[in-house]
């Protein structure tokens, strides 16, 4: 900026020559037309707007005007100014509608194309309602068990008070994988820690019906007290239909300890119903018999849909009620068998179907789906961790 204009007629400056500033203007106006690009564009502003830029250099002159000169020559880089502004700002807007609908082509998405997308795998709902069940015994403290599937006939039946001609033992009821002597022959036995004073390893091998001898190999690898869940798929030679599987998956409670009674049993299946089907589900016990307990009794469930209000119900079937199980208190026999003094020691225990849990919960109505392994039906279930 120049000093103070006093010995000369500072009207005259350069810079703000009408033909100066026509001249920077029509070099801005130029510069802003060429710019191909928004950075070109960025680049010519800060040539010719910029603080500079000749227009900027004679504004500055102006305050070095004398007050008669300032007005006239402010109007002039004033409107000169303006119209560069007014040039980039169009050539702006031009190039960035441009750079738009540049964009809009190059960047556009077929969405009719076919995808590489590979589908998640999903665990399997029995194995989902399997896990969310022992996920509720964990919460109350409860332990897990696991026995084996292939079972030697002593746990399966005789542990759990069977007698030897009792119906389920028949040939239509069991798979038998071996006989006793076939056993002894091949050292099949199935294995456990009992301290070898049972007879099972001279037993036959039959593939397990129920999860309830697991009851016995908990007692006898654990001791007592024991509060113990065990989940496992089971075998019965039913005929496949929609109702029924020759493997199943059942849940076994066992809980022995010292003053346990029927009140905990009744206090426990609540509990669970409520946690599995809802808040509020009660169960209602029948009397039933089972060898390996007494006394016994069949649970049903308080229809957790209707509660017995909808006679087309598709969960209770207007019934109200839902079968769910079997349960009772611990026969003396089971507990001494499994070297437990019943005099000071009681419990219950209770079973029952994982598969049918799943069913009343989701309203499948043929078991048959959820055994095909079709990953639709499946996929329908989402995924839990
Ligand atoms: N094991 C029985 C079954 O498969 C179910 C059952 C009934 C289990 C009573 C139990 C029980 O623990 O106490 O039909």
């Amino acid at each position: 900026m120049s000093g103070p204009n006093t010995n000369f007629d500072p009207v005259r400056v350069a810079a703000l020559e009408p033909e100066a500033l026509e001249e920077a203007v029509s070099t801005a106006l130029a510069a802003a037309a060429a710019a191909a690009g928004l950075d070109e564009l960025k680049a010519a502003r800060s040539a010719h707007q910029g603080d500079r830029s000749p227009l900027a250099l004679a504004n500055r002159e102006i305050g070095a005007l004398p007050p008669s000169a300032k007005a006239e020559a402010g109007k002039r880089v004033g409107a000169a100014r303006a119209r560069v502004a007014e040039a980039f700002a169009t050539r702006q807007s031009e190039l960035e509608m441009e750079r738009d609908a540049r964009i809009l082509v190059e960047e556009a998405v077929d969405v009719t194309l076919p995808t590489g997308r590979r589908p998640l795998g999903r665990r399997h709902p029995i194995e989902l309602m399997a896990t969310r069940i022992t996920d509720i015994f964990v919460g109350m403290g409860w332990e897990i068990a696991e026995g084996p599937e292939i079972e030697a006939e002593w746990f399966n039946f005789d542990a759990l008070n069977f007698d030897e001609d009792h119906p389920a033992r028949q040939m239509q009821d069991t798979f038998y994988v071996a006989a006793p002597d076939e056993v002894v022959a091949h050292g099949q036995a199935a294995s456990s820690h009992d301290g070898g004073h049972h007879d099972w390893p001279s037993s036959g091998l039959v593939l397990r019906t129920h999860t309830s001898p697991v009851q016995a190999r908990a007692l006898l690898e654990r001791g007592v007290p024991l509060y113990v869940a065990c989940p496992g798929r089971v075998f019965r030679t039913d005929d496949l239909d929609a109702t029924h599987m020759p493997a199943f998956h059942q849940v076994e409670g066992l809980a022995i300890d010292e003053g346990l009674t029927m009140a905990h049993l009744k206090g426990t299946l609540d509990r669970l119903a409520s946690e599995i089907f809802g808040e509020g589900t009660t169960t209602r016990l029948r009397p039933a018999y089972f060898p390996f307990t007494e006394p016994s009794a069949e649970m049903d469930l308080r229809c957790f849909l209707c509660h017995g209000t909808n006679p087309d119900c598709r969960a209770c079937k207007g019934m109200g009620w839902i079968e769910w199980g079997g349960c009772g208190m611990v026969n003396h026999n089971v507990l001494r068998a499994c070297g437990i003094d019943p005099e000071r020691y009681s419990g219950f225990a209770f079973g029952m179907g994982i598969d049918r849990a799943l069913m009343f919960r989701t309203g499948v109505s043929d078991m048959r789906d959820m055994i095909e392994g079709d990953v639709r039906f499946n996929a329908q279930f989402g995924m839990e961790i």
